[in-house]
């Protein structure tokens, strides 16, 4: 089954076009946006197997490209989700790549450019990547903090999407689907959404996500009154700021 997915702009275009042209592609946008579920819903639409691997700072090359280990005895090599997408032909899909360290990431540039090799030195081998593979990363502008920025040279070797929230009435739509809540609270609910995000002066470090209304909207199917499922679906995991939560509720309030 293809995971639900509502195009929001041009990006199935854009993700079509780069599995077509071997092209890997970048996904830009604050957390909870979409990202995953839409690389889900492509990987699904070209029928092909995701390979997931989500980055940190301690992320090694040994992590992505694979180790050996000691099997009855013996030395064994194991292929690492990197070196497995290669050979399956698979999207890879590396999320948070910018938590990476740099030297790290590096480790993608042969398979990320017109060449699409991928030497692991541990065991000698050169692999090609056949034409099902695609390499498909993502990260969040907004953790970024200057000395994490990822250098020019990886960035420019990505096609790059900007994927934001839904405007509201398509982010409407995705909450009645998603969780079939009521149409006259799923409004209510994007409406208030809509005025947190134009609040910056809340000084939150990341607004509200349709990731964390769809949890508000299945507090409230479950029975729960929409105020407190708000607070707990949403505010609480906004920020720990007593103020803040306050003024939160308040808006709420003026919703439900
Ligand atoms: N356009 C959309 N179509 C369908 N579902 C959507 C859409 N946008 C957001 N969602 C839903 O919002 C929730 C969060 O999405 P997802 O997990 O893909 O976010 P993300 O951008 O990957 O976040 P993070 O950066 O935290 O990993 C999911 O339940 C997803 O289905
Ligand atoms: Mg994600």
């Amino acid at each position: 089954m293809i995971p639900y997915y509502r195009e929001v702009g041009d990006e199935v275009e854009v993700f079509d076009l780069c599995y077509k042209n071997r092209l890997p592609l970048m996904i830009k946008g604050p957390t909870g946006c979409g990202k995953s579920q839409f690389v889900a819903a492509m990987a699904a639409r070209h029928g092909r197997p995701i390979i997931k691997v989500a980055c940190n700072e301690d992320t090694t090359a040994s992590d992505l490209l694979g180790r050996f280990f000691i099997k009855n005895m013996e030395t064994a090599w194991q292929d690492g989700p990197v070196v497995r997408a290669v050979r399956e032909g698979a999207i890879l899909y590396l999320d948070e790549v910018a938590e990476a360290r740099e030297d790290v990431i590096v480790v993608l540039h042969s398979i990320t450019d017109h060449r699409r090799e991928l030497y692991i030195d541990r065991i000698n081998e050169s692999l090609s990547a056949p034409e099902s593979f695609m390499c498909v990363t993502s990260f969040n502008p907004g953790y970024q903090s200057g000395f994490k920025e990822m250098k020019p040279s990886t960035r420019q070797r990505f096609v790059t999407l900007a994927l934001g929230y839904p405007p509201p009435e398509i982010e409407i739509e995705i909450l009645i689907k998603m969780t079939g809540v009521a149409p006259a609270v799923a409004k209510a609910m994007v409406a208030l959404a809509d005025g947190i995000r134009k609040q910056p002066q809340l000084g939150l470090r990341e607004t509200i996500s349709t990731r964390l209304l769809i949890y508000s909207a299945g507090l409230i199917n479950g029975g729960m009154h929409p105020r407190k499922a708000l607070l707990h679906g949403a505010i609480e995991s906004l920020t720990d700021d007593a103020k803040i939560i306050q003024a939160l509720k308040d808006t709420a309030a003026l919703h439900f």
